[in-house]
């Protein structure tokens, strides 16, 4: 058998930014409208740094204003409550992220409640949770969002399919299940107390893996010819002492097996980023009453 076809994130997520970064010409051009994305950060997580710096430098380079606000990892709640409420009322904002995670002694949910769900382009607000899964239009959260991208590029229509979902986050699994049922899927979710996981992966036709562990499904798991979707990127220690990126599927043994499959990285990673641009976009053109921006 052939080894499986590679699905391109870095690739398809670039068309996608070009196409975003086309509607925002035009909506300057013609509404003077500039969208704006302001992302918070608390604290100095590595890894979150890297993030927001990318974020930002994509942001800017689609045409949108980016609106970077870094506060120390000791902030008060209140004050970082404060300025979700002044972003909320800025007419020059028309997304807020909030990186997370934040630090312990802020309730995330709570700052995750405080954005204007019209705002929200995370799309982690109940009142975004609750339209996705009564079929409304909503901020849909961006990982799930990228990984749907991907599919409809590769599949077509996937009406009909079965679909595994392994992992349960309201991130990504929860969110990417909704996803698939309003593509007409047969949807399994499973998560760490299913049993003989193995065999509920072996029936599906398109698997998405967020579990955060690493290299965890195996090629002997996969359906021959099945799509395969990576959501994980872990980082894991060689005995040289170096490290490497790798994703929650062992890709060696699900390369040899799957019809498709998302590299880690090159694959849904880059996603996240383009769909928040979109987000933003398509929150911007609702704020001001425009038509339904359409990917
Ligand atoms: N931290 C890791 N992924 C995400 C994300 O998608 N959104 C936010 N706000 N924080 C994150």
């Amino acid at each position: 058998m052939t080894d499986a076809k590679l699905i391109d994130g870095t690739v398809f997520s670039g068309k996608l930014r070009e196409t975003i970064a086309s509607r925002v010409a035009e909506m300057k051009g013609k509404h003077r409208i500039t969208p704006g994305l302001a992302v918070v950060l608390v604290g100095e997580d590595p890894a979150s740094q890297v993030y927001v710096r990318t974020k930002g430098k994509r942001t800017v380079e689609t045409g949108m204003n980016s609106f970077e606000h870094k506060l120390p990892a000791d902030t008060p709640e209140d004050s970082l409550l404060l300025l979700i409420d002044s972003l909320n009322k800025d007419p020059a904002v028309h997304g807020i992220l909030v990186q997370l995670p934040v630090p312990k002694h802020i309730d995330t949910q709570k700052v995750i409640e405080a954005i204007d769900p019209a705002k929200d382009v995370d799309g982690f607000h109940p009142v975004n949770v609750g339209r996705l899964a009564a079929g409304m239009d909503a901020l849909v959260p961006c990982t799930p969002l990228g990984s749907l991208l991907l599919l409809k590029d590769n599949l077509g229509k996937l009406g009909g399919l079965d679909a595994v979902v392994i992992g349960r986050s309201n991130i990504v699994g929860k969110p990417m299940a909704q996803l698939l049922i309003r593509e007409s899927c047969t949807v399994t979710i499973a998560h760490s107390q299913t049993r003989d996981l193995p065999s509920v992966v072996r029936r599906a036709d398109i698997v998405i893996a967020a579990v955060g562990r690493p290299e965890m499904i195996k090629g002997d798991w996969i359906k021959p010819g099945a799509t395969v979707i990576d959501v994980g990127i872990n980082r894991i220690d060689l005995p040289d002492g170096k490290t490497r990126l790798v994703g929650d599927v062992d890709f060696a043994s699900a390369v040899k097996v799957a019809g498709a499959i998302t590299p880690v990285p090159g694959g849904v990673g880059p996603m996240t980023i383009a769909c928040l641009l979109r987000n933003t976009l398509v929150a911007c053109a609702r704020q001001h009453n425009l038509p339904e921006v359409e990917f």
